[in-house]
């Protein structure tokens, strides 16, 4: 299939940057549409291993080209030292890398404003990754943003930059934190974008054109379905729609340009920042998942608070985005378990629901309704077959695909590029 969107069913961290660097193998095109440098992307090849926060994950697989759309907020600096780090350990993307000349641009100011709007929530922040994703997207949507296409010529924003930190040194001061030099910032935006320029392009007439062409194009991800601004688990989402649907708008490509939806799903769940979370396990088990998955942030080292798998959220994630096969990752992690719980439905004021409340403290107040399912010992990191996995592991695999009410296409059991179980040979570049 020509054209596939990947994306994370949970709360970000499923795994994409491993799934996609499989598929990316059988791929011409590996497109970033939304989120930006909150985003860490995990690939591992042999003794190798290449977090990715802008650049898509396609860039460690030789021959693709890797697009950074018009829906990404790109941090010019956290850009460069990418590129660099990539080319010190030897993949050189000249020529295998375009950036949007209108994606919008995340400036020092915007990260500092969103440490400044943390402090300002008091006892109750997000907890964002402070990368100056929310308000970057504010500007873009109050029409007050510098895309890449400004910055290339820094003298004429001048001005408008100018205004623009002004109004936001105003939010700075209520947070007790110092104001910004707007000439400074001017400066600084006029080097960096000297070093990005060679990149630039109008991307969406580049995808439209290879889509037309009939070339394969992977569209990935960053965070999840739950973490979307408009179907997440508002206020506690980042400010991007992550789920597929995010990919036209962030890209310029067309809705009928998407030919398959693939959904990436955790064999247990995590999070990281605050929100409902029902699932979480402080317990054993919760440990368990969280030592043996190393479940730390890929981008700011936080612990992932982990837990169960949240059915009622990966199910709303499969039916929003129309997804047609799954990718389930880390099942590996679950060995050693007597019992695996997982989520079928939530209860809330003594009522069974099974979609997420609207109002994020009903989500929180929901308490999960569990089935429980008898665990495995074995380590199935070295299975590559289905039928060869404990019989355990595939009743847990095939009572996840009836939650989802959609097929697991591929089976990760590790980390490493050949530790997968392909099912059937129906995901693309998998067989
Ligand atoms: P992403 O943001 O969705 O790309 O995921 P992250 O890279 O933030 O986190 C996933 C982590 O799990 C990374 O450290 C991966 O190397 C690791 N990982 C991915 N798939 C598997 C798997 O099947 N088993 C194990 N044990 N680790 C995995
Ligand atoms: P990947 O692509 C997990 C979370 C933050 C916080 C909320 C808002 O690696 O899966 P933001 O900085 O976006 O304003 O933070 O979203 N968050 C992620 N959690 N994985 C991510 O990306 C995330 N990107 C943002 O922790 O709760
Ligand atoms: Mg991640």
């Amino acid at each position: 299939m020509p054209v596939t969107a990947v994306f994370g069913m949970q709360w970000g961290d499923e795994g994409k940057g491993r799934v996609v660097d499989l598929l990316a193998s059988a791929s011409d095109i590996v497109v970033r549409f939304q989120g930006g440098a909150n985003a860490g992307h995990t690939v591992i090849v042999g003794d190798e291993k290449y977090v990715l926060h802008l650049l898509p994950s396609g860039v460690v697989q030789d021959g693709t080209l890797n697009v950074v759309g018009n829906g990404v907020v790109v941090d010019p600096w956290t850009l460069v030292r990418e590129i660099d780090g990539l080319q010190a350990r030897g993949i050189d993307l000249t020529g295998r890398l375009l950036l949007s000349d209108r994606a919008h641009v995340v400036l020092p100011h915007h990260k500092r404003m969103d440490e400044a709007l943390e402090a300002l929530r008091g006892d109750r922040p997000l907890g964002t990754t402070s990368r100056g994703i929310g308000p970057t997207y504010a500007d873009k949507v109050r029409r007050a943003g510098m895309r890449v296409a400004d910055i290339l010529h820094p003298s004429d924003v001048a001005a408008s930059l100018e205004a623009n930190i002004v109004a936001w040194n105003a939010i700075l001061d209520r947070a007790g934190m110092p104001a910004i030099d707007p000439a400074e910032a001017v400066d600084q935006v006029g080097e960096v974008a000297e070093r990005l320029r060679p990149y630039v392009a109008d991307t969406a007439d580049v995808l439209i054109e290879a889509w037309q062409s009939g070339r394969n194009i992977l569209l990935e991800g960053a965070q999840g379905f739950a973490l979307d601004v408009d179907h997440g688990s508002y206020p506690y989402v980042t400010s991007s729609n992550t789920i597929p649907a995010g990919v036209f708008a962030g890209t310029g490509m067309p809705p009928k340009s998407l030919d398959r939806v693939v959904g990436i799903v955790k064999a247990y769940s995590t999070r990281v920042g605050a929100g409902p979370f029902p699932t979480r396990d402080t317990g054993p088990a919760g440990q368990h998942l969280g030592k043996l998955g190393n479940e730390f942030g890929a981008t700011t080292g936080r612990r992932r608070d982990c837990g169960w798998f949240d059915g009622v959220v990966a199910r709303r994630a499969a039916r929003t985005s129309g997804v047609d096969g799954v990718a389930l990752t880390k099942l590996d992690v679950l060995s050693g378990l007597d019992e695996i719980q997982v989520c079928v439905a939530y209860e809330l004021d003594g009522e069974r629901i099974s979609a997420p409340p609207a109002y994020a403290p009903d989500w929180e107040r929901c308490t999960p309704v569990y089935e429980v399912h008898p665990g495995w010992s074995e380590d199935i990191s070295g299975v590559r077959r289905f039928e060869d996995l404990p019989v355990a592991a595939q009743r847990y695999v095939r009572s996840l695909e009836a939650l989802m009410d959609a097929p697991v296409e591929m089976i990760s059991v590790g980390p490493q590029r050949d530790r997968f179980i392909a099912m059937g040979g129906r995901l693309v570049g998998v067989s």
